[in-house]
C-alpha cells in the first residue's frame, strides 16, 4: 500500500519511520517532509506544501495513494478531508467541522459546556471593548485565548491589567494574528500539572497511546519562555489508574457522546490538554493531531504495526495496541534564538548517535548538504528499560550532533511537580 503522510516536523518523520516498518507499507510520500524522512526507508519527500489541497489531489490519483495520515492541524481545519471526498482514498484525520474541536476555541468551549466537560469558566467576545470593560469586573490572573489558530502563539497568562489591555489591543484592533483574532475568549485560570492524554478517536471509541508528558519551557527547571516542547519522556510520572479512568468518564466518554449528537464521525488522533489537580482533570484544549515532540516518544515505544491499527480503526476494528513495557524520552535540538527569531541554513554536522533514534524537525538538504531550517532542529530519542537509562544514552550522544548555536535543555527527564 502507498501511503501519503502530510506534514514536515519530528512529529511527521516519527510517523513516517513507524508506518514503514509495516509489510504492508510499499512506499511512504512525506509533503513535503523533511532532511530526515528523504533518507528513511521506504520514504519520499514530494515538494507540496500542506495546505496545497489540488496538488496533494493530484498526487494521489498519480500515484494511486490509498491512504492520508494528516499530522499537523492547519490542513485538518481548513478541510483537507473535506476536500479529498470522492479521491477513492482514506484519510487518517477528521473533517473540518470536526477539526473546530482545535481550530476554533469558542466551539470547543461551548463543545464542553454543553456535554458537562470539566474545563475552565470562559466569556467569549466580538468587540474589543467589551473585552476591556469585562476585566475590570474579574480577578487576575486571567487567561486570554484567540479563537482561531494562531501557531500556537494565541494564548496569554497574566497577572497584569495592562497586559491584557495590550493584547486585547493588538490582537481585536490590530489583528496580530489577523481573522484568528477577531474573537477571543477571556478564560478562568487553571492551576496544577500540565498533562497529555493522546490516543486514536472514532465514532465509537477512543483507543488511548501510552501516556506521555513535554517540556514546554525553553530552559533547565521549567524556566523561560514557552516553546512547542523542548523534550518528553514516555509514559508520564503523573498518570495513575485513578486518574486515567476518571479522565475517560468525565472527559473521553463525553466526547465521544457529545460528538455523536453533533453528527459527527470522528476518525483521527486526539490530543487532549489537561491540567489535574488533586488527581482531577480539567481541559484545557483538544488538539486533533498528536503532540510534537511526544510522537518521537510514542513511536519509539509502540510495538504494534502502526499501519494495522490506522487501517482497523479506519474499519471500525478495535485495535490492540501493544506497548513496551520500557520508558522512552527524546531531547530537542534547536536554533538559539527559538522561539523567537533564529537563523536558518546553519551547517550541521552529524556525528556518530549510536542506538539513539534521530527525528529531523527543522532540517533540509540542500545541495547534498544539510542544513538547519526551523527552530526545534532534531529531537534525539532512545528507549530503555528506564528514563534514567535513557536519559544517560542521550545525554551522552547529544554532543555527535552540531550546528552553530544550537541549544538543548539538560535536564529532560526530571520530573517538576507544578
Ligand atoms: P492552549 O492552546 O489552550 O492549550 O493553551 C496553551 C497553554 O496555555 C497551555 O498548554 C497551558 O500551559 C496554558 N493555558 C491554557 N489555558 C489555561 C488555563 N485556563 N489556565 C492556565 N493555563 C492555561
Ligand atoms: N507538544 C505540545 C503540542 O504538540 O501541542
Amino acid at each position: 500500500m502507498k501511503i501519503l503522510v502530510i506534514g514536515q516536523g519530528g512529529r511527521e518523520h516519527a510517523i513516517a519511520w513507524k508506518l514503514a516498518k509495516s509489510k504492508r507499507a510499499e512506499a511512504i510520500f512525506v509533503a513535503p517532509g523533511n532532511g530526515g524522512t528523504s533518507h528513511e526507508e521506504k520514504c519520499v519527500n514530494i515538494d507540496i506544501d500542506v495546505l496545497d489541497f489540488e496538488a496533494i489531489k493530484q498526487f494521489i490519483l498519480d500515484h494511486s495513494v490509498s491512504l492520508v495520515v494528516v499530522g499537523p492541524e492547519d490542513p485538518l481545519v481548513q478541510g483537507i478531508k473535506d476536500y479529498l471526498i470522492g479521491c477513492d482514498v482514506m484519510v487518517f484525520g477528521p473533517d473540518s467541522v470536526a477539526a473546530q474541536l482545535e481550530g476554533s476555541k469558542i466551539y470547543s468551549k461551548e463543545f464542553m459546556f454543553e456535554n458537562n466537560i470539566p474545563t475552565g469558566e470562559a466569556k467569549f467576545f466580538s468587540e474589543a471593548r467589551l473585552a476591556k470593560e469585562y476585566l475590570d469586573k474579574i480577578n487576575f490572573p486571567i487567561v486570554l485565548k484567540a479563537d482561531g489558530l494562531a501557531a500556537g502563539k494565541g494564548v496569554l497568562v497574566t497577572e497584569n491589567r495592562q497586559e491584557a489591555l495590550d493584547w486585547i489591543d493588538d490582537v481585536m484592533e490590530n489583528s496580530k494574528f489577523g481573522d484568528a483574532g477577531q474573537k477571543i475568549l477571556i478564560e478562568e485560570c487553571l492551576y496544577g500539572t500540565e498533562l497529555s492524554f493522546m490516543g486514536i478517536m472514532t465514532p465509537d471509541c477512543f483507543i488511548p497511546f501510552e501516556t506521555s508528558i513535554d517540556y514546554k519551557p525553553l530552559l533547565d527547571g521549567n524556566k523561560g519562555p514557552n516553546t512547542g516542547g523542548m523534550g518528553c519522556m514516555s509514559p508520564s510520572p503523573f498518570m495513575n489508574d485513578e486518574l486515567k479512568s476518571y479522565i475517560v468518564k468525565e472527559v473521553v466518554n463525553p466526547t465521544i457522546d457529545g460528538l455523536r449528537k453533533r453528527g459527527i464521525n470522528y476518525y483521527g488522533f486526539m490530543y487532549f490538554g489537561l491540567m489535574v489537580k488533586d488527581n482531577k482533570p480539567k481541559v484545557l484544549e483538544y488538539n486533533c493531531r498528536l503532540g510534537d515532540p511526544e510522537t518521537q516518544c510514542l513511536m519509539m515505544q509502540m510495538e504494534s504495526d502502526f499501519l494495522e491499527i490506522l487501517l482497523s480503526c479506519l474499519e471500525d476494528k478495535k485495535p490492540n495496541i501493544e506497548w513496551n513495557t520500557g520508558a522512552s524520552m527524546g531531547v530537542v535540538i534547536a536554533s538559539g534564538g527559538y522561539p523567537n527569531a533564529y537563523q536558518k541554513g546553519e551547517k550541521i554536522t552529524l556525528g556518530d548517535v549510536g542506538d539513539c533514534k534521530l527525528f529531523h524537525a527543522g532540517t533540509q538538504s540542500l545541495n547534498n548538504e544539510l542544513v538547519t531550517s526551523g527552530g526545534r532542529v532534531f529531537s534525539l530519542n532512545y528507549q530503555s528499560k528506564t528514563i534514567d537509562d535513557c536519559k544517560k544514552y542521550i545525554y551522552e550522544k547529544i554532543s555527535s550532533v552540531d550546528f552553530s548555536n544550537c541549544i538543548h535543555r539538560t535536564d529532560i527527564g526530571d520530573i517538576y511537580e507544578s
